[in-house]
């Protein structure tokens, strides 16, 4: 059986303060490290647009503003974060590419390559659904646990992280501002997620030309851009029975992406028990689920290739030739997968569109970047 200690430094001197049988989880709670410093978090609100549905409210990690600081640290952190110090969460979402990696499938600091694509992480608040390209973590903060311990991601172990945020110089005095803990060995695994979620969820991109044309007047679309949204895009003011794109059916605004499950008709085969990636049905062990992926958001999609759950496809271009030769009749594709005619003006018009949807403002946020 293994054996594991844990050593507190304090004041320079070191103690040992619990050696005890693996278990897993947080090391044992001992009576040692008083943090010094104030406790009394600030509230935190979220500025949502009048035009944007209510964010999902978690009453167990309510918003405050030293959690968000502590969390946007953490979230940047390589030292902390990764067992050999090479990489943060922020190596894989990263900011210039609205919080998503460039790579078809990411990397992790073993170099090797894991199963699908980095999502972008703006407007988390807003999705009740499940996060991951599966839904498969519930609640904002428990998605934060996996990416650390994973071995094609960050592949520490929690323990570990925890040893190091308990004796850092700087974050137990974060930890006690976003949480009111009393003492070192009250961060936890659970607060130290939390605090990540939390500076994730205030992550919302609302600024892109779409925002200023359609909800505050203060641009315009060139030609292009309205045939794309007006026509194509969106499935208003089509005569029933068209063949149409219909993005909007799934990629609806102001979000662009409903958080719903469905299969897109990307893969190609023999039957639902085929997909090498399961997708829903991996979780919910249905197999009408399996090759379901959640309905991403099409915001900043200009600055996110390649795109789908496993980067199958290098460019928009590729997508929508996908979307225009409808999926491979398998029993659970969506109904509004289906074919369309697509001449190459339509084509730069629902290009010239989608460019509408990225945020500059975005990608250099202060708010959002590492901190200095
Ligand atoms: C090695 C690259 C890599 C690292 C490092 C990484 N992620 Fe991710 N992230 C991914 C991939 C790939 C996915 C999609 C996972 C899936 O669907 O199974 C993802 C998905 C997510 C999602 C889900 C978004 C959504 O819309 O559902 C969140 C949130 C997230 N990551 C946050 C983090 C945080 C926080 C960290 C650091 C603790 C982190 N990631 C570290 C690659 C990475
Ligand atoms: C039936 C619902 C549906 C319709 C209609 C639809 N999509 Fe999608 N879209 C999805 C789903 C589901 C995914 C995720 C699939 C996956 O990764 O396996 C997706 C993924 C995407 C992606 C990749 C996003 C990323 O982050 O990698 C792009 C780009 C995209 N869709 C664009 C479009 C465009 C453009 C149209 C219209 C021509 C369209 N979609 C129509 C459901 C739909």
């Amino acid at each position: 059986m293994l054996r594991t200690c844990y050593f507190i430094g304090l004041l320079g001197l070191f103690a040992a303060i619990g050696c005890g049988e693996e278990v897993g989880g947080d090391p044992p709670v001992v009576d040692s490290g008083a943090i010094q410093g104030p406790s009394a978090p600030t509230p935190y609100a979220l500025e949502v647009p009048d035009y944007f549905p209510a964010p999902v409210v978690d009453p167990d990690n309510p918003l405050t503003e030293e959690g968000i600081e502590l969390g946007r640290h953490i979230f940047y952190d390589k030292e902390i974060l990764s067992s050999d110090g090479s990489m943060s969460c922020a190596s894989c979402h990263r900011q210039e590419l609205a919080f998503t990696d460039g790579l078809n499938r990411s990397v992790g600091i073993r170099q090797l390559e894991g199963g699908r694509s980095a999502m972008s992480l703006v407007n988390l608040a807003f999705n009740p659904n499940g996060f991951n390209w599966d839904g498969s973590s519930t609640r904002l903060w428990e998605q934060a646990i996996h990416p650390v311990e994973d071995m094609l991601e960050l592949d520490n172990d929690w323990e570990e992280v925890l040893r190091k945020l308990r004796t850092h110089d700087d974050y137990p005095a974060r930890f006690r501002a976003a949480f009111g803990v009393d003492n070192r060995s009250e961060i936890t695994r659970e607060l130290t997620v939390k605090a990540i979620a939390q500076f994730e969820r205030t992550i919302i991109s609302a600024d892109s030309k779409y925002d200023r044309v359609v909800y505050r007047n203060t641009d315009f679309f060139t030609e292009a851009e309205q045939l794309g949204a007006d026509s194509l895009f969106f499935v208003e003011n089509v005569p029933p029975g068209t063949l149409h794109p219909g993005c909007g059916h799934c990629h609806n605004a102001p979000g662009f992406g409903d958080n719903r499950f469905r299969n897109n008709g990307i893969e190609d085969v023999a039957s639902l028990d085929d997909f090498v990636d399961k997708g829903l049905g991996g979780v919910t062990g249905s197999r009408f689920d399996n090759g379901k992926f959640r309905t991403p958001t099409l915001r900043n999609i200009a600055l996110t290739a390649p795109y789908m759950h496993d980067g199958r496809f290098k460019t928009l271009e590729e997508v929508l030739d996908h979307y225009a030769g409808g999926g491979h009749d398998l029993e659970n594709e969506d109904p509004n997968i289906t074919g369309f005619p697509l001449t190459e003006r339509q084509k730069a018009a629902l290009l010239a569109f989608l460019g509408t949807l990225t945020d500059e403002s975005l990608l250099t946020d202060e708010r959002f970047s590492a901190p200095r």
